[in-house]
């Protein structure tokens, strides 16, 4: 486990490093905290937190520059982890300090994923790698749209994987359920239906030296879109018509010049039969498959197990773990591969 000491002076102190060290603590770092005017040993106590006396033993030492700034409405503080990333960080979340104003500092997250990146090997670095996730919308009224279950939970943790591990990172996503770790080298680009996310990954793709689709895309979106809301009346069904959506795994396939290309495949029966046949047929370099019926291994769940098929022959397991751990597992075998 490693130790990062918290230097802060502000008057801000109280209302943010409580709630830093919580973010911090939970993702496995462990922390102190040096005393100041501003936040005394016994404040520093109060709030539950350990007070440090000294600097020495701590792998990370994290500043808060923002401690000679008056507190006011327009100040824009920012964080900076040391020798690393000085005064770096975006300000891009606003604090409030009660009576004595508000201010504007880097959020817990990028603090959190700029430690993390310091003890993560950088071997993604130059690199950039493209990934498609979420779901996609078919609308075919105002107020209507076909969609299926996917939160986006594990093209997220390969976003974020990535990220950690230098990669600049294009995230073409349908509507998340979960949040994407608001970084600088996560560039998002939101999308709605099928053939926006396809238009978005071709007009992208020459910029990826790898592209991992693991976007649930629908396969078919309604033939027809009626500007105004349908009116049930008097009938007692509806017939939808609906039309065949672009392959985009399979389309990058077949591009004379493409990057790595990962896919993902999402199981119910034969899944080893089917992955290995997908792979052949979307000719990508490595396909993931998952049986989504199996425990642990569905569209809203936070773990995941994968049998990953690579083009040049063999398959891996990488065992039920934490969506984050697979993401890393999937990462390491791209960079084998890659190289
Ligand atoms: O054929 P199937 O939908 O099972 O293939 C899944 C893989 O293909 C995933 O990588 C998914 O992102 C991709 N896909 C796609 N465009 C589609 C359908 C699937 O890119 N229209």
């Amino acid at each position: 486990m490693q130790r990062v000491l918290l230097h802060t002076a502000t008057a801000a102190a109280p209302f943010y490093v409580p709630g830093l060290v919580a973010a911090l603590e939970d993702a496995g770092w462990k922390v102190a905290v040096l005393e100041s005017a501003a936040f005394p040993k016994a404040a520093i106590a109060a709030a539950g937190l350990k007070c440090a006396s000294t600097k020495e033993k701590c792998d990370v030492h994290l500043y808060a520059p923002w401690d000679k700034a008056p507190v006011a409405e327009s100040d824009a503080l920012v964080a900076a982890v040391d020798g690393v990333f000085p005064g770096s960080l975006r300000p891009t979340c606003r604090l409030s300090l009660g009576r004595q104003g508000a201010v504007t500092i880097a959020s817990y997250e990028q603090i959190l994923e700029a430690l993390e990146a310091r003890r993560t090997v950088q071997d993604f670095a130059g690199k950039t790698v493209l990934i498609t996730l979420g779901p996609t919308i078919e609308d075919f009224d105002p107020a209507r749209y076909i969609s299926n279950r996917s939160t986006g939970r594990m093209g997220v943790a390969l976003a974020r994987m990535a990220a950690r591990r230098g990669a600049k990172v294009l995230a073409i996503h349908g509507p998340l359920s979960v949040s994407m770790p608001d970084v600088d080298n996560i560039e998002c680009i939101p999308v709605r239906s099928a053939k926006n996310m396809g238009d978005a990954v071709l007009a992208n793709i020459s910029r990826a030296d790898c592209a991992i689709l693991c976007a649930a895309v629908a396969d078919f979106s309604p033939c027809d879109y009626s500007e105004e809301k349908i009116k049930k009346g008097s009938r007692e069904t509806l017939m939808l018509r609906m039309k065949r959506n672009i392959d985009i795994l399979a389309t990058i396939g077949s591009l004379p010049t493409r990057p790595f290309l990962v896919g993902f495949a999402a199981e119910s029966t034969d899944v080893l039969k089917n992955a290995n046949e997908k792979m052949r047929r979307k000719n990508c370099d490595m396909l993931c498959a998952n049986d989504i019926t199996a425990a642990g291994c569905g569209f809203a769940s936070e773990t995941n197990r994968l049998h990953v098929f690579l083009r040049d022959g063999g398959n891996r397991e990488i065992p039920l773990a934490s969506k984050n751990d697979v993401a890393s597992q999937v990462l390491d075998l791209i960079r084998e591969k890659m190289s």
